[in-house]
């Protein structure tokens, strides 16, 4: 057995990874045996792997392929399995600062995981009936002939194990019309749930498909009429929960004691949880991890954030999506979001270098995808508040912010190490400060 506590898997703990040269990273991974020599060409080719030839087919007008990089997130341990994590973004501290975190929750055991079965609501409005609480009774009286139809649709989801599990209608009263008859017809909505199990597909296109494909049914049951039919994002039957426990000794950093970093974490998340404009932020921490991961595993990444926020004002008032407690000497962090992910389908899989990224992250499910993004998120989470409780979080972002600064000054190759270093030295990371250095730097 391994470090990575299973058998076959390299550790996700590859000390001083980020101090080697980035092909000796690339190749790093194929002595691991991760990659094979012609997908870490890929990896490393001008265009990064994504032909303009793929990329035509994907939408309409294009006129180029966009780069961005990928960086692995290192030491994630979650449900005692060791993941390396692929992840796309253009924020220069966010690979590192999760990295960091994963390192400490990792000492102290590792991250815990669970998620929901892959449930999505297809919505289907019905307008005009003339008796909405009638409506809804014979929709779910029908039930098995709105599930039969749908999954009519697709089949073979079905003998995967999911399909169209259940109906739910809700009847929809916009206020001010309940004492008008007519205007109660006419501003009353039926909706009609048809929850979806997508197994490892996002599910968007079969539920969409589905709920088009229930509207004649549902008309012909309700003498109403079919509006929209279209998945909701708000996927709250689709939940991941991400938790942590760290013995406060292992927070200790430059300055501060490992309880002074943790009551300043619990201190934190009660702001968050108590002021909107704090969650938000906070919550933009969380989704830094989340989105990246998606990016790099080819989901919509529109939708998950949606729901994210969605979900996070179920009780009415926008709330954090991740929160930290003291509790018995150990800091415990906990995370809930909708996370409506796949591993199947999508255009986006048509990209090759995805292929690539899936076999770096080793994940085998839709659900072990999510849970994993969970464990990021709330890592990326734990990164943020410790740096804010502490010292802030400029310190951080400039030492990583000075290379992309010196590199946009004109700095190449060993240049940019060597300004950045004075930057952060001057503690003034400006291009126009970046542009004396170098000049300093090239007459010397
Ligand atoms: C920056 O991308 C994210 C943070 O603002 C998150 C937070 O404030 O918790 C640092």
């Amino acid at each position: 057995m391994s470090d990575s506590g299973q058998f076959n898997r390299p550790s996700s703990r590859i000390s001083g990874y980020f101090k080697r040269p980035l092909l000796e990273r690339v190749k790093m991974l194929v002595d691991q045996g991760r990659i094979t020599e012609s997908e870490a060409h890929l990896l490393t080719s001008a265009g990064a792997g994504f032909p303009l030839s793929v990329a035509n087919t994907m939408i309409e007008n294009v006129i180029g392929v966009y780069g961005l990089p990928i960086g692995l997130g290192l030491n994630f341990l979650v449900n005692g399995r060791d993941y390396v994590v692929p992840m796309v973004v253009e924020e220069s501290s966010i690979v590192a600062a999760v990295s960091n975190s994963a390192k400490i929750v990792r000492e102290a055991g590792g991250f815990t995981a669970d998620s929901d079965a892959s449930v999505m609501i297809g919505q289907v409005q019905v307008l005009g009936c003339d008796d909405p609480q009638k409506a809804q009774e014979v929709l779910l009286e029908n039930r098995g002939r709105i599930l039969a139809e749908a999954n009519a649709l697709h089949p073979n989801l079905q003998k995967r194990g999911g399909g169209a599990v259940d109906v739910e209608v809700r009847v929809l009263i916009e206020p001010g019309s309940v004492s008008n008859p007519r205007s109660l017809k006419y501003r009353t909505m039926v909706v009609l749930h048809l929850l979806v199990d997508t197994c490892d597909a996002m599910g968007a296109n079969l539920v969409n498909t589905m709920a088009e494909g229930v509207a004649p049914l549902v008309e012909e049951l309700t003498g109403g009429v079919v509006h929209l039919r279209i998945l909701s994002n708000l996927a709250d039957r689709r939940c991941v929960r991400a938790a942590c426990r760290i013995p406060v000794e292992l927070l200790a950093r430059k300055g501060f004691s490992g309880g002074q970093v943790a009551e300043g974490i619990e201190s934190a998340s009660r702001f968050a949880e108590m002021d909107p404009y704090r969650a938000a932020t906070h919550n933009k921490g969380v989704m830094n991890g989340i989105d990246a991961v998606a990016i790099a595993t080819g989901n919509d990444w529109r939708a998950i954030e949606a729901g994210a926020h969605a979900y996070c004002c179920r009780t009415g008032r926008y709330s954090p999506m991740a929160t930290w407690k003291v509790e018995n000497g150990a800091l415990v962090g906990k995370l809930e979001v909708p996370l409506q992910v796949g591993i199947v389908g999508g255009p986006i899989r048509l990209h090759p270098t995805l292929q690539v990224l899936y076999k770096l992250i080793g994940v085998e499910s839709a659900f072990e995808l999510g849970e994993l993004m969970g464990a990021v998120g709330l890592a990326q989470n734990l990164a943020a508040l410790k740096a804010l409780a502490t010292e802030g979080i400029q310190e951080g972002h400039m030492a990583l912010h000075a290379r992309s600064v010196a590199a946009t000054a004109g700095a190449v190759g060993g240049e940019i190490d060597a300004v950045a270093r004075l930057l952060i030295a001057d503690g003034d990371v400006k291009v126009e400060r970046a542009r004396q250095l170098l000049d300093e730097h090239r007459v010397s």
